[in-house]
């Protein structure tokens, strides 16, 4: 008995360093990860357009705020032409959650419009994703909700929350592929890209947090829904070329393990 008991002790202890080491260290470790996109369809013309994804901020408290700051810095420095939030900006909703936000997302007035966002599942907890509209509307980021937005020469479609019930891909992309320019299109869930129509250039997503824990073994034992095909990093060989950012911030226990929180920079060029 004592035996078990003390097993059931040290095993405690280790759960309880994992998480602190998790929360203390690696949730912290934002990484830039810069990738080159090769898209088959992409013009010569926007050969070398960059975007920098900012996905999953999860904004409720001032270690979530420090973080986003950092991850918002870090995406401006590499210049590029495009920022896009793929949703969960918010974890929850708070009564000080636009006041947060304008907090993490004020730089991106730099930008000078080109910035978009769409909603994830997380802008439905505690409240509603309308909820974001003025906020972003007040930092001339672009707010998309089953909408298309031309800009740039591009095409770009926002797909509002799969899991929240509130998306309908079909709509926009039809009328995004009346034009000759390229789409990128914008779903917070990545299995998503499965009930994709076809036709667009490339689908960005986040929602996975690359799993948020990863064990030495390979056990991943947090999953989520509908992001648990498609779980980070590119995928080429989707029914459309799919972009997966581990994100920034972290959902339930505040830590990572093995899973280092990401800002993308993605370059897109022809080929
Ligand atoms: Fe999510």
């Amino acid at each position: 008995m004592k035996k078990l008991l003390g097993l059931g002790l040290g095993l405690g202890a280790v759960g309880i360093g994992w998480l602190a080491y998790g929360a203390l260290v690696e949730a912290k470790r934002l990484t830039v990860e810069r990738r080159t996109l090769r898209l088959p369809r992409w013009p010569r013309r926007l050969d070398g357009y960059t975007i920098a994804v900012l996905a999953d901020l999860h904004v409720r408290d001032e270690y979530s705020v420090e973080l986003a700051r950092r991850a918002v810095e870090l995406a401006l420095d590499e210049n590029p032409d495009m920022v896009v939030l793929p949703g969960d900006l918010v974890g929850h909703w708070l009564p000080e959650s636009p006041w947060l936000l304008e907090a993490v997302l004020e730089p991106l007035l730099l930008m000078g419009g080109s910035a978009i966002a769409i909603p994830g599942n997380h802008e439905y907890w505690g409240g509603d994703a309308s909820l974001l509209a003025p906020i972003l509307d007040e930092l001339n980021i672009r707010y998309l909700r089953n909408e298309v937005y031309g800009h740039a020469g591009i095409n770009w479609v926002g797909i509002d929350s799969l899991n929240a019930q509130q998306a309908n891909p079909g709509g926009p992309l039809s009328e995004a592929l009346l034009e000759d320019d390229p789409v990128v299109v914008l779903w917070h869930e990545p299995d998503a890209v499965d009930l994709l129509p076809a036709g667009a250039d490339l689908m960005i997503a986040g929602h996975s947090h690359g799993g948020q824990w990863r064990f030495p073994w390979g056990w991943t034992p947090m999953t989520t829904r509908n992001g648990e095909k498609y779980v980070e990093g590119f995928f080429p060989n989707a029914p459309t070329p799919l972009y997966v950012s581990r994100g920034v911030g972290t959902t339930g226990p505040p830590a990572r393990l093995g899973v280092l929180p990401e800002v993308s920079i993605l370059r897109l060029v022809s080929g």
